[in-house]
This record gives C-alpha cells, structure tokens and sequence, in this order.
C-alpha cells in the first residue's frame, strides 16, 4: 500500500463538517491536479460550480430533497456535464454538429464523474470529507436557473466538502469475486455471494453508531427501483439538447 492507496481504501461520505471554511487557493490546488482525470477524446466535457453562498447554498438543499449538509457544508459543488464548449468550438470552426444521439451523453456523464472523484479523492487526501449529491437531479430545471446553465450543460451531481465533524464507520463493499470477473462474465456465482453480502450488511446497519436499522442489502435496494425515479429527467435531458437517438 502507499498513500494514495491508503487514502482510496479510507473512503467514507462525510456529511457533519466544523464551521471552517475551505480556501479558494486549496480549492483551486484541487481543481487543477483534478483536471488530470482521463478524458474521452480529450474533450474535458464537464464544468463545475463553486457554491459558498449561504442562500444560494439553502436553495440548493431544498431542491436536492431538502439535504441539511448541502446547507451546511462550507463549499458546495455542483459538477455539470458540458457539452457547451465543443458547440462553441463547432460554431468558432464554423462547422455543423449533431448532439441529439445517446453517445456524447455517455462522455460528458463518463467525463464529469472521473473528474468529480478526482476531486472527491484529492480533497480526502487534505484531510477534508464530503459525499455526492445525486439529489440535484431531483428539480434539475431550478437548479439550472439558478446557476444560471446554457443548453448543452446540466447539473449530474452536486458534492458537499468540509473539514468532517463527524467521521462514520466505512460501508462494506460487495465481496470482491462479485464485481470482478475472469475472462467471461460469471453469473452462476452471484447469488450466493449476494447472500454473503446480505449477513455483511445487516451486521453493518445493526451496529452502526447512527441510523442502526435491521436490513440486508437486498431489502434495501429492492426497494430503490420499484417505481420509476426521477422520470422527468428524459424531458429534461432533451430540452438541454442532450439527445437519446
Ligand atoms: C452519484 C452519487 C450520488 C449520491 N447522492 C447522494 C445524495 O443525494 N445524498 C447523500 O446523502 N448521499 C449521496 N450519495 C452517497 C452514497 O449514498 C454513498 O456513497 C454510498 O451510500 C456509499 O457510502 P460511502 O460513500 O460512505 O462509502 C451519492 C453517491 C453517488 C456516487
């Protein structure tokens, strides 16, 4: 193990931060070695919004499924897929371009995740905390009103970072011979090791020191899709031109 290793493999959301402001030079320090994620096509389709105002920071939370860390957190981000700078490079080489199919979705989405934990991780190794916010898809329109986004971006998710109050037990992962595969995809083998995860996670969530709850891994995720979510962001996507052909 080394330190970036160690600094992976210590991984926790963090969601209670200390009243201790992040500075912008550190948050540009993070940027900047972020912005070495690799990036389809060397397109860099992403942007992000640095959020430190309280009411704005509020607003946020309430349209994120009223999340109190998204309030609280000094520094509140909000990566945004973007597509606008390759329109704009289109328009500067006065040639035509075609979004409205499914792929450039996939790399600006690909793109401003590698990029988001990058900052995420580096952010970790400062000693700072944070978690993902996937709950600013929840009023995606209010949202790009409120930052002010052009067509061809849109808020993916949001991050809260601070300096941790409170540290949480680490989340057991799945059994690693569930996710990795040897030379062909081996489906015969997953749900007992499923079943093995379960006895992980009910143990995990019977004995956490906040939110204990008696629930396997199963229960929990079988509850997630039994109705559709966040229906609204096909409309959505189409109205920022982000297309589906
Ligand atoms: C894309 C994405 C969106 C997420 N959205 C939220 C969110 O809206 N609110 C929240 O509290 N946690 C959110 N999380 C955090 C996950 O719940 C968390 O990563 C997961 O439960 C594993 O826990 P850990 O990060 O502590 O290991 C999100 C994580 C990801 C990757």
């Amino acid at each position: 193990m080394n330190f970036l290793m160690d600094v992976m493999g210590s991984h926790r959301s963090v969601r209670n931060f200390r009243d201790k402001d992040i500075s912008s030079d550190l948050m540009n320090q993070i940027f900047e070695v972020s912005q070495w994620a690799s990036t389809s096509n060397h397109l860099q389709a992403y942007s992000v919004i640095v959020m430190r105002e309280k009411d704005k920071k509020k607003s946020l939370s309430e349209l994120s499924g009223h999340q109190a860390h998204i309030a609280e957190c000094p520094v509140f981000l909000v990566f945004c897929a973007d597509l606008n700078r390759i329109k704009l490079s289109h328009e500067l080489e006065k040639k035509s371009m075609n979004f409205n199919f499914v792929e450039p979705l996939l790399v600006a989405t690909v793109d401003t995740a590698l990029f988001g934990q990058n900052v995420l991780l580096a952010a970790e190794s400062l000693g700072l905390g944070g978690v993902f916010i996937g709950g600013i898809r929840n009023n995606p329109h209010e949202v790009c009103d409120l930052l002010n986004l052009p067509e061809h971006v849109f808020p993916l998710f949001g991050m809260c970072l601070g300096y941790p109050e409170k540290v949480n037990e680490q989340k057991p992962r799945m059994p690693l011979s569930a996710v990795v595969h040897t030379e062909q995809y081996d489906n015969e083998k997953l749900a007992g090791l499923i079943q093995e995860y379960n006895d992980t996670m009910k143990h995990y969530y019977e004995n956490r020191t906040s939110a204990k709850r008696s629930q396997t891994w199963t229960d929990y995720v079988s509850e997630l899709y039994k109705e559709p979510r966040r229906v609204h962001m096909a409309e959505f996507l189409k109205d920022k031109k982000f297309g589906f052909n």
